[in-house]
């Protein structure tokens, strides 16, 4: 097969996290017979100091042409602090979600066997936790009318959901649920909103088509209590824009780290694959960041081609980095490897290099007790 994929490497750790999944669609294409092509394009504060423009409309040409897109990170601290700035990199991924209509975030959580002594949580609690967290990503308060007084010391934002915003990305959670644990649990704050008693209407109209699927309704304080209380629970977790983004950050650090988390964003058109974490600026530039959440995102982006055995193999490889203790600083702050060196080590994996090549790289990475 031959795919076009247009690349984000975005800010911060964004570049150095993307060339590592490159280099495993490299080696999975050589591998399987793919050509994947890649088109390097523009997004976030760089492409703010490049054009003066977050998202510039070449970018968006290039990504509605593609197959898929592969993201970085976005973000920079220069504009963190500073209420005023009248351009942001962020206003860049809103735009291109928008522009795409990626109206569904998919975000996997998981725990990861070798990794259980690093989650916040107990390992008991941990153990076997596996669900995903499905957001609405085009509507909600993101998106609402936003007004500030001329004063400037009145402002509101708007919260506003369509019948069919709801029911587009209803469907495709309970077909997941479907082909998973058959539960979908609604995070909402129907006591309080309006469009959350609009959410639970139309999830209790769908739910007749669905009815192998159980169906939970929680509050969204409850829920993110019970995320860390008991994550065995969850399975499908489907929700609105803001509550999604702020549970799923909750949630992303109960494998034991943010780094290594994928997501999809799918709609109507491309797809986009990003890992949850953000442009991390303190460690950009240093090799040291976690490519793996990037290289999971890419085996996400195979799924999405229907590359099953081809993001089988690079989810093993990732595993079995993550077994033998080749990790990235945030992993082991003491016993660790470079980005670029957990980058070649699943690329080796995935040419199936043989175990005595492996061993010699280890050896010359001076690390050859761990094995
Ligand atoms: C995310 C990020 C974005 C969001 C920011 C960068 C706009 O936090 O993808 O979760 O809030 O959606
Ligand atoms: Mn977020």
């Amino acid at each position: 097969m031959e795919k076009n994929i247009t690349v984000i490497l975005g800010d911060g750790i964004g570049p150095e996290v993307t060339q590592q999944s490159i280099k495993i669609l490299n080696a999975i294409g050589e591998q399987f017979g793919h050509i994947f092509n890649y088109d390097y394009q523009l997004m976030g504060a760089v492409a703010i100091d490049e054009t003066g423009n977050p998202l510039p409309d070449a970018t968006i040409e290039s990504c509605l042409k593609s197959d898929a897109v592969l993201f970085g990170a976005i973000g920079h601290p220069k504009y963190d602090n500073d209420p005023t700035a009248k351009v942001r990199p962020e206003q860049g991924l809103l735009k291109l979600r928008k522009s795409l209509q990626l109206f569904a975030n998919l975000r996997p959580i998981s725990a990861y066997p070798a990794l259980n002594h690093l989650s916040p949580l107990k390992p008991e609690r941990m153990e076997g936790a596996d669900f995903v967290i499905f957001r609405e990503l085009t509507g909600g308060i993101y998106f609402g009318e936003k007004t500030i007084n001329e004063e400037k010391t009145y402002a509101s934002d708007l919260c506003g959901y369509s019948k069919e915003e709801i029911e587009r990305i209803a469907h495709l959670a309970f077909q997941l649920a479907q082909k998973r644990k058959k539960k979908l649990t609604l995070v909402d704050k129907a006591n309080v909103l309006e469009t959350s008693r609009l959410w639970r209407k139309v999830v209790q109209e769908i739910v007749q088509q669905y009815k192998d699927v159980t169906v939970d309704y929680m509050f969204v304080d409850n829920a993110s209590m019970q995320i860390i209380v008991n994550p065995k629970q969850f399975d499908v977790v489907l929700t609105e824009n803001m509550f999604g983004d702020i549970i799923s950050d909750e949630a992303s650090v109960l494998s034991g780290s943010l780094g290594l988390l994928p997501s999809s964003s799918i709609g109507t058109g491309t797809a986009l694959f990003e890992p949850i974490h953000g442009s991390y600026p303190q460690a950009a530039g240093k090799d040291i960041a976690n490519p793996i959440g990037s290289i999971l995102s890419a085996a996400m982006l195979l799924e999405y081609f229907d590359m099953n055995e081809e993001a089988a193999l690079v989810r093993n490889a990732v595993a079995w980095t993550l077994a033998n203790g080749f990790v990235t600083q945030d992993i082991d702050p003491t016993n660790n490897y470079a980005t670029s060196v957990i980058g070649d080590l699943i690329k080796d994996f995935v040419e199936q290099k043989s175990p005595s090549e492996i061993n010699k790289k280890y050896m010359d990475l001076g690390k050859s007790t761990i094995i």
